[in-house]
């Protein structure tokens, strides 16, 4: 007659040791701030000297400069859609220009991102000075086909296009229904900012 109730009890501890995607979307409003659904699976992104992007951590500017590797299990003949958006545009507390593209690449086949097509190049981390932590969130969702993208490309010296982006809305655009996987992390202002808004001078 005890056991039943102390079965259920340890069930329920060995579920709270990791916290899903759905609780760590929401408790950073991921949802409903970037997408209405959090996807099942986190995405592995892992920036260099090993540094890993998820459930929100806090990583600089100065270590996600560089684009990072992005991992996830996908079945072969299957092309795949890489988001990174910042919803903090310009600061989180007074976010006008929701939201900022970093980083868009389409067509990926299975998960070799190098062998997709670049819409808008990655770039790392520019939180203004004073404005707090911002959100950084990966978003991964799964093609129906191989797309035609009818969207201008952005370099990585650019920021045309990329203020008032909607993740969201891009998905709908292409019927890429709700992503497959997801992650974030946040950073805020660093030495490396100053350098990168002088990167992004070009039209
Ligand atoms: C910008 O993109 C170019 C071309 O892909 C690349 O060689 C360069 O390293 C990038 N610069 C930065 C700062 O990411």
């Amino acid at each position: 007659m005890m056991l039943i109730p102390i079965l259920l009890a340890s069930i329920v501890a060995a579920g709270h040791c990791s916290a899903s995607v759905e609780e760590v979307f929401a408790s950073h409003k991921v949802v409903p701030d970037v997408i209405a659904q959090a996807p099942n699976q986190f995405l592995k992104v892992t920036y260099k000297q090993g540094l890993v992007a998820k459930e929100g951590v806090e990583l600089t500017p100065t270590q996600v400069k560089d684009q990072p590797l992005v991992e996830w299990s996908a079945a072969s003949g299957d092309y795949y859609t890489l988001i990174l958006t910042d919803p903090d545009a310009p600061s989180r507390a007074d976010p006008k220009f929701r939201e900022f593209k970093h980083w868009v690449v389409v067509n990926i086949p299975g998960n070799d991102v190098a062998r997709g097509e670049v819409l808008t190049a990655y770039i790392g981390s520019g939180p203004p000075k004073g404005t707090g932590l911002h959100r950084y969130v990966f978003l991964l969702y799964k093609q129906s086909s191989k797309l035609d993208f009818k969207e201008p490309h952005v370099s990585n010296k650019s920021r045309r296009d990329r203020p008032s982006f909607k993740a969201a809305k891009f998905a709908e655009t292409y019927q890429l229904g709700n992503p497959v996987a997801g992650n974030f992390y946040q950073a805020q202002y660093d030495d490396y900012v100053p350098e990168l808004h002088k990167q992004l001078s070009e039209e």
